[in-house]
């Protein structure tokens, strides 16, 4: 049998399972904070409405031990945790003992692995399947709900959102996303184009989505909106009408073919001048010109609701609450200020060594307490997405939480070494220090005593230079 039939086969006998607790029991369902938790959430609480099976739902940033430890005082018999728990299997086995667990994850198995007839662990990586590429937190709860009732299809949509949160697409999906996908195509939730993959484009005035984007980048207009607005004209495609800015979408089909055959010609010197075009994940019943209709967009308003602390907006959103969706998208701008005060702050403090240390293979951030705890992560990701800084260079983050602990973030810039693991790398380092982690093999993060700060960062320079040391990983860090 090969590993995706024993997948499958785990997930047939898991819901058996489930279907055979009483349905008055109530349910507890514990879930991660990202847009693929909040995904996996959103897939989770209408699967249990649709069973008549009470239940109430929390999200949580991380799953910490005294988390776990305040949910044994609560007087529930059934927890399921989504997109989260394998890391923290064994804690969950000690303050959990008397209850029924589901534990529904993709992240990596950093535990002993528990299987009884308490726990009921559904983790691709237990069969060899890649969690980090092949599915998702939201995908596993999907195939798990898609057991359950064969209504639940008309979720398919939302674990291609999740996927996409956890950055699972890449000119494609792999197999047991493009499975899910396939579902969501054959239900009509999600359609997928060919057409230009910049962020924005369903929302974002178009000269404004071209001169924005700088991945592809677009020789000539890229970063100037004047020379955008000159191109467009040069083509004949009015960038407004009267004082409005247009979007792609108030193209007609013409004028859209008409400005992709010319953004290709004008990256004719690129090496794939054609990398502007990719798959458009477009959501069924979604109006054009809604950060709803692109899974991409979507993906990032969950996020938005996420680390705002508004995640019941985002599982409004997911399930069609016409009122919740609206909020979710108002949270947006409230987003976006706080990622530019994060952004700022790296920019500000590039020069500060006590604030920024940069070696020949790393960058450790220490914003203290100086940006919103939730985008900790969010900001180590987009310095690991910055084009200026050599492949493979580690970016980590370490930063004061309001409850007295530390967070530490990890994650590996514009990584093409699959070799490198920084869910290894923290693990490492807690199991020796103390602390909790978990993650996956490019992005990871721990939750540490602030008195361990100078030796987690010590301790961890030493394993950048001496196991991912300059000659397997390029250096020559270019500001
Ligand atoms: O918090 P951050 O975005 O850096 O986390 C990266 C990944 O590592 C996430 O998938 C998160 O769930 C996981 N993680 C974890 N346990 C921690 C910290 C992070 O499983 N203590
Ligand atoms: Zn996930």
């Amino acid at each position: 049998m090969d590993k995706y039939s024993e997948f499958y086969n785990l997930l047939d006998e898991k819901t058996r399972l489930f279907k055979d607790i009483p349905k008055e029991k109530n349910i507890r369902v514990i879930s991660h904070l990202d847009s693929d938790g909040i995904c996996a959430a959103s897939i989770i609480t209408k699967a249990l409405i649709r069973e008549n099976r009470p239940h109430s739902v929390s999200i949580v940033s991380q799953l910490k031990e005294n988390i776990i430890q305040e949910l044994s005082n609560e007087k529930y018999d059934v927890f399921i945790f989504t997109d989260l728990g394998s890391g923290q299997i064994e804690l969950i086995d000690k303050y959990l003992k008397d209850k029924t667990i589901f534990i529904l994850d993709h992240h990596e198995i950093n535990d002993a692995i528990i299987d009884n007839e308490k726990i009921h662990h559904i983790n691709p990586h237990l069969f060899k399947i890649n969690g980090s590429k092949e599915i998702s937190g939201s995908g596993v709860v999907y195939l798990f709900a898609e057991k359950i009732n064969d209504e639940n299809k008309d979720l398919s949509h939302i674990p291609i959102i999740g996927a996409i949160g956890d950055n699972q697409e890449n000119e494609g999906f792999e197999f047991l996303n493009n499975q899910i996908l396939s579902t969501a195509i054959a239900n009509k939730k999600i359609n997928v184009e060919k057409g230009l993959k910049f962020f924005g484009l369903e929302t974002k005035p178009l000269y404004k989505v071209l001169s924005n984007c700088t991945e592809p980048v677009i020789p000539g207009i890229s970063g100037d909106d004047q020379k955008t607005i000159d191109f467009l004209e040069s083509i004949d495609i009015s960038p407004f009408i009267g004082n409005k800015a247009r979007k792609f979408f108030n193209l007609t089909a013409d004028e859209k073919e008409k400005l992709i055959s010319a953004l290709i010609i004008k990256r004719n010197n690129e090496e794939n001048p054609e990398d502007i075009l990719g798959n458009l994940y477009l959501i069924e019943g979604e109006s054009d010109g809604m950060p709803t209709k692109d899974a991409r967009e979507f993906s990032t308003l969950l996020n938005a609701c996420g680390r705002l602390n508004r995640s019941s907006l985002g599982i409004g959103a997911c399930l069609n609450n016409h009122n919740m969706k609206k909020k979710a998208i108002e949270s947006l701008k409230d987003y976006k200020r706080e990622i530019m005060n994060s952004i700022n702050w790296y920019d500000r403090n590039k020069k500060d060594t006590d604030k920024i240390i940069t070696g020949d293979n790393y960058i450790i951030l220490k914003p203290k307490d100086q940006i919103l705890e939730t985008l900790i992560g969010t900001l180590t990701s987009i310095v690991s997405r910055n084009k200026k800084i050599t492949p493979n260079t580690f970016i980590m983050s370490l930063a004061e939480l309001e409850d007295g602990n530390m967070k530490v973030s990890i994650r590996i810039a514009n990584c093409d070494n699959d070799t490198i693991d920084v869910n290894g790398i923290v693990k490492e380092i807690t199991d020796f220090l103390g602390g909790e982690s978990g993650g996956h093999k490019m992005a990871a993060g721990a939750i540490i005593d602030p008195e361990l700060e100078d030796d987690f960062i010590a301790k961890a320079i030493n394993i950048f230079e001496t196991k991912y040391p300059k000659e397997i990983i390029i250096n020559e860090i270019d500001d």
